[in-house]
């Protein structure tokens, strides 16, 4: 391979897990499975400028620029992540790096931009890794599987970031095809209400988050509810079979709240202890609630690691409930501020 400098930019969206990926083995393993929906309007940008190094040198060479600004602090996360890849990409020691990174939403909103980010930047290497004819053969599957491998080591739940727009994760005995290493389109029948489902994303708090990802999974080590907490999302990944299928709303609903309460509830229960919530992310849920019983709408709520409140919903009782977002939840918003998404159809070379 000889080419000698070029640049490659892909765009990837987040995603929002409704079976929860909460605790991990050795190198990015889960220790459940889980499934998400791809978003579409919250995605990261990366570009990867890439020039052959003149000698060979024993160090990643890299600079970040992150919305145009060179960036310090994010450079151990991708320093770990080369780590990581290099058996699976041995070209990167031969070219220097500029990654050139931008989110379409606002910085330090409290979303998490580790999936998009990590998968936009696992895409970028594989299309190198592309040009370089490493890949043989003009493999479309090959190089998505591959992309999302390496985004697992960038961030475990980035590895369900990559395609639309169901994905799921991890190994699952009633689930062809399913591996620990890589997300796969979910490979059953997806009913039309869930590919235009919506996804308002209300900002509780904006901070800093309180307790990293790599943090909480590993609080999942000797927790005293782990075993059960790991076959429960064995047995919601059965249970959303149907109702994937089916489009049983009240199943999703139930299903969905109580992910949701559960990761939480882990997080409660280990040791130490953490409460992610803040008293606006309670009000919030108790409105959802009161909003859900007296207009009978199929409108739920789930939450990542965090304060911030998902809010979804199928796309035909939009108006109804952005018209009660504003009314009823905003006011518990920090700044007001909130995300419209929609679930999307994964990432796409630029
Ligand atoms: O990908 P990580 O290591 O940042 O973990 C993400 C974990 C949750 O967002 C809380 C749940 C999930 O499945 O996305």
């Amino acid at each position: 391979n000889n080419i000698e400098k070029g640049e490659v930019t892909w765009q990837s969206p987040s995603n929002i897990a409704l079976v929860k990926y909460w605790g991990k083995k050795e190198n990015q393993i889960p220790a459940n499975p889980s499934v998400s929906f791809t978003l579409n309007n919250c995605k990261t940008t990366t570009k990867l400028e890439f020039q052959k190094k003149s000698g060979k040198s024993e160090s990643f060479d890299f600079e970040l620029y992150f919305e145009g600004k060179k960036k310090e602090d994010f450079k151990p996360k991708i320093q770990q992540f080369f780590e990581r890849i290099e058996t699976y990409c041995p070209f990167l020691k031969e070219y220097s790096f500029k990654i050139y990174t931008e989110n379409s939403f606002p910085h330090s909103s409290g979303i998490a931009s580790s999936a998009s980010g990590m998968s936009a930047l696992a895409l970028c290497v594989m299309s190198l890794e592309k040009e370089l004819e490493a890949i043989q053969t003009n493999n479309e599957e090959y190089f998505y599987k591959k992309a999302s491998f390496l985004a697992r080591l960038g961030s475990g739940s980035a590895c369900r970031s990559l395609e639309g727009e169901l994905i799921e994760w991890g190994e699952h005995k009633d689930i062809p095809g399913s591996s620990d290493l890589f997300g796969i389109k979910y490979p059953f029948e997806v009913n039309e209400v869930f590919k235009s489902f919506q996804d308002t994303i209300l900002l509780v708090d904006k901070g800093q988050k309180q307790v990293s990802s790599s943090v909480g999974h590993n609080l999942m080590h000797g927790h005293p509810f782990a075993e059960n907490r790991f076959a429960q999302a064995h047995s919601n990944l059965d249970k959303l079979k149907e109702v994937f299928a089916s489009g049983n709303l009240e199943k999703f609903i139930s299903i969905v709240e109580s992910e949701a309460l559960t990761l939480h509830a882990m997080m409660m229960s280990s040791n130490p202890y953490f409460i992610l919530m803040k008293p606006n992310t309670l009000q919030i849920i108790n409105k959802i609630w009161e909003f859900r019983e007296a207009t009978e709408t199929p409108i739920c709520f789930t939450l990542d690691a965090g304060a911030n409140v998902h809010v979804l919903y199928p796309e035909a009782n939009k108006t109804k409930v952005l018209e009660f977002i504003k009314n009823e939840l905003v006011a518990y918003c920090e700044k007001g501020q909130y995300i419209c998404d929609v679930v999307g159809k994964g990432a796409e070379k630029v």
